[in-house]
């Protein structure tokens, strides 16, 4: 057992949900972009287990890339200052069909700055999915695409997700021990 796993108040998405989650959404996507021209963008880092698993269950020829962001502030809240670390660079957008693969949706601010960037570039469409929605904290009006999992405002890692960088490597979604971050919130 992974020693973070202490760290864990209770799983709230196993792997096995998880997955069931991808194939779905993975079917979908399949069907909805059959006549497209599909680009699936990675929004590091902590979509990076979910867009693993998407890129090899969507049943079509794609084109995949990745952008990094960041809002400022860290810790388990985030600020909604949205900025650039890592942009995508091509010649010509307006035959790309871009989906954007994000890991967890809650004040919407990434998300809806990233729709309206990538249109200013000139793609063709751009459309988002995520694995969890925390519509509960919404702060802009953002609705995705295709959502895994609606969840309760709880602070959440494992699958990809981090508070601090840690957890990201847990095979679960679960629900960090308020005293994690409460200790470390205290300290900063
Ligand atoms: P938004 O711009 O407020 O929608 O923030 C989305 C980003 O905040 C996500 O991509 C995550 O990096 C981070 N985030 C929001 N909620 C959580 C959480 O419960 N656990 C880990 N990261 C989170
Ligand atoms: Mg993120």
């Amino acid at each position: 057992m992974n020693i973070l796993e202490n760290d864990i108040e209770r799983i709230l998405v196993p792997e096995e949900e998880v997955a069931s989650i991808e194939d779905s959404m993975a079917k979908q996507i399949s069907e909805d972009y059959a006549d497209k021209n599909l680009l699936l963008l990675c929004i590091l880092k902590g979509s990076v287990v979910f867009f693993s698993d998407l890129m090899r269950k969507i049943t079509l020829p794609m084109q995949i890339d990745f952008m990094k962001v960041t809002s400022y502030g860290k810790g388990s809240t985030s600020t909604g200052n949205v900025r650039i670390l890592l942009d995508l660079h091509r010649e010509d957008f307006s035959h790309v069909d871009v989906l954007i693969v994000e890991d967890i949706i809650d004040s919407g601010r990434t998300l809806s700055t990233l729709v309206e960037y990538l249109k200013m570039k000139g793609c063709r469409s751009v459309r988002t999915c995520t694995l969890l929605d925390k519509p509960a904290r919404r702060e802009v009006e953002f609705t995705p695409d295709y959502v895994g999992r609606i969840i309760p405002d709880e602070f959440v890692v494992g699958f990809g997700l981090d508070y601090a960088e840690k957890y990201r490597e847990l095979p679960y979604v679960g629900i960090l021990k308020p005293e994690v971050y409460k200790k470390k919130e205290s300290l900063d």
